[in-house]
């Protein structure tokens, strides 16, 4: 069964794959509704699909991937949820690191460290650094993300002498994913058609795939299917064919 998704795979054409893939992980709470658990329950279920979707990516050869884990607004949440997904990010990670590093993956962080005790971000931060010498694709975990302050922090960053030279090009440099190519695909599980403030000046010219599916049941299959779907698209940037 697990292995089914390798049927799927000659379906794809392997020189047009996307270079940087962003997720949108929403529905952990509604599936963990349907299976009459805790929200946390379904948050801690959602991690097994992260390591699906890390998977293929190797697999695929994929440059990026950025998940989306934390948004500057999900601090609105109860208190008890609010911690328990910044454990769950923390232990999550530090039991990935061996497999990561395996894989050849570079791990970081894309965010703001407003609301975030300096030990928890300091601790966080190291255990990522663990992956720094590795050269295959690149996951960054968008955590305490929001794309407006994102680009409020990038624009406090600027001197005087760089606003002259601002174009649409050059402003992405001071922005948290800094020299990365753009996201080609954003995916949102659990049917919500929006970005909730994810990658907002990224996410200019990116596909946008939503599935009904939620979070902690989506998978490689589900991934493929994202991926056939973007490569159906016809991706003009305003011009003609
Ligand atoms: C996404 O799942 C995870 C985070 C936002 C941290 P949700 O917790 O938003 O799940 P739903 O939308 O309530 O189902
Ligand atoms: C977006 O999901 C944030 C993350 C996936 C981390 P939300 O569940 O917070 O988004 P809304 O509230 O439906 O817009
Ligand atoms: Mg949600």
């Amino acid at each position: 069964m697990a292995k089914d998704y390798k049927k799927l795979l000659p379906s794809l054409d392997m020189s047009r794959l996307p270079r940087h893939v962003g997720i949108i992980m929403d529905g952990n709470g509604r599936w963990a509704k349907q299976h009459n658990r805790p929200r946390l329950y379904g948050h801690s279920a959602g991690a097994k699909s992260i390591r699906q979707v890390v998977e293929l990516g190797v697999e695929l050869k994929l440059q990026y991937l950025t998940f989306y884990a934390f948004s500057t607004e999900n601090w609105s949440r109860p208190e008890d949820e609010v911690r328990g997904l910044l454990k769950l990010l923390r232990e999550r990670l530090i039991k990935e690191i061996p497999e990561l590093n395996q894989q050849n993956i570079y791990v970081q962080f894309i965010g703001s460290e407003i609301h975030l005790e300096p030990e928890y971000l300091a601790e966080i931060r190291a255990v990522a650094a663990k992956t720094h010498q590795n050269t295959g694709m690149v996951v960054n975990i968008a955590f305490n993300y929001g794309g407006r302050l994102e680009i409020i922090e990038a624009i406090k960053k600027l001197k005087p002498e760089d606003i002259a030279s601002l174009t649409p090009d050059n402003f992405g440099h001071y922005l948290w994913t800094k020299e990365q190519p753009d996201p080609d695909l954003i995916i949102r599980s659990s049917g919500e058609k929006r970005l909730s403030n994810f990658l907002l000046w990224q996410a200019a010219y990116s596909e946008i795939y939503v599935t009904e599916t939620l979070w902690p049941d989506f998978d490689k299959i589900e991934m493929i299917k994202a991926l056939q779907e973007f490569q159906s698209r016809n991706r003009r940037y305003g011009g003609l064919n």
